[in-house]
């Protein structure tokens, strides 16, 4: 099918995409979202060659490829803006603060990145952490990164990054860490890539991949939800694993301010970061 012959998207198929989204990942696609639907299901529409959205929605919904097509489907609607680097201030706070607290008591810390993308922001983590082992000269971290979308997860294990992910990347952790594999692309070395533990995951379907973490990344995620599900998900879910001396970090434009009973903001840094009550 040629992309101009496809029909709009009607009001009513997009309601029937949009309570479909919510249903699978419980993001709210306002009306104001209509055309990003439109214009990322149009994409799969032709690639799949049918002939537009009503086709699009019954053979994921009633024919026989709807389990095959369900993770395509979720691909192409979530949004999975990251760089590395992205957000420093958590990244500061976490060399000069968090690890140091916490490798005053441990030896080992697991942390955990939710809603990862296609890797920047735990091997972002990663290289914080390792540049952090160096000077102290000890300890040891497990990273754990999840995703609900399995294109995301593959790219992340994949470790190949354009300029646009890069361009926070301080000179001296590109030569130390990525490798130039031609076109302006770059790839992280075997020894990042095997310092973070993938794995496609939905978070608010499935239990958390461990059951107890020393810090939660979790930015620019729960943006895409309601507040009952934030209010849940931070609340019944993040603190039901997270060290009561661990932390919880969310994304600039995020708050748990009026959402969570459980977790206390941390004054003084300039980075929205949290501890349980
Ligand atoms: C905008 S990206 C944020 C990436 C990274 N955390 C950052 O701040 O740069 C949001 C990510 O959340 C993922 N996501 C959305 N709903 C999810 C869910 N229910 N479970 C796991 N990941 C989810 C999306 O697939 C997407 O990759």
């Amino acid at each position: 099918m040629i992309d101009t012959q496809i029909r709009p998207l009607s009001e009513q198929t997009f309601n029937l995409f949009r309570d479909l989204i919510y249903e699978k990942t419980n993001i709210n696609m306002r009306d104001s979202k209509h055309i990003l639907v439109s214009n990322r299901l149009r994409k799969r529409i032709v690639a799949l060659g049918l002939c537009g959205y009503d086709e699009y929605y019954n053979y994921l919904t009633k024919g026989e490829n709807r389990d095959k097509e369900l993770p395509h489907f979720i691909d192409a609607v979530s949004t999975n803006e990251t760089y590395f680097f992205r957000e420093m201030n958590h990244f500061g706070a976490l060399g000069e603060l968090i690890l140091p607290e916490l490798f005053g008591f441990k030896k080992q810390i697991r942390i955990w990145c939710a809603g990862c993308s296609s890797g920047e922001e735990p091997y972002t983590l990663r290289i914080v952490v390792d540049e952090y082992f160096d000077r102290a000269g000890t300890g040891k971290a497990e990273i754990i990164a999840t995703d609900i979308s399995t294109d995301m997860i593959e790219k992340a294990r994949n470790g190949v990054y354009g300029e646009r992910a890069i361009r926070f990347v301080p000179e001296e952790v590109m030569k130390r860490f990525f490798f130039p594999v031609g076109g302006g692309c770059y790839q992280i070395t075997p020894e990042l890539k095997s310092g973070v533990d993938f794995r496609v995951h939905n978070l608010l379907k499935e239990d958390p991949p461990e059951n107890s973490f020393d810090l939660i990344f979790c930015r620019n995620v729960m943006i895409y939800f309601d507040k009952a599900i934030q209010r849940r998900l931070v609340d019944e879910y993040f603190a039901e694993v997270l060290d009561p001396r661990g932390y919880l970090c969310i994304g600039h434009s995020e708050s748990l301010t009026g959402t969570s009973q459980r977790f206390r903001y941390l004054r003084g840094i300039k980075a929205p970061i949290y501890k349980l009550e």
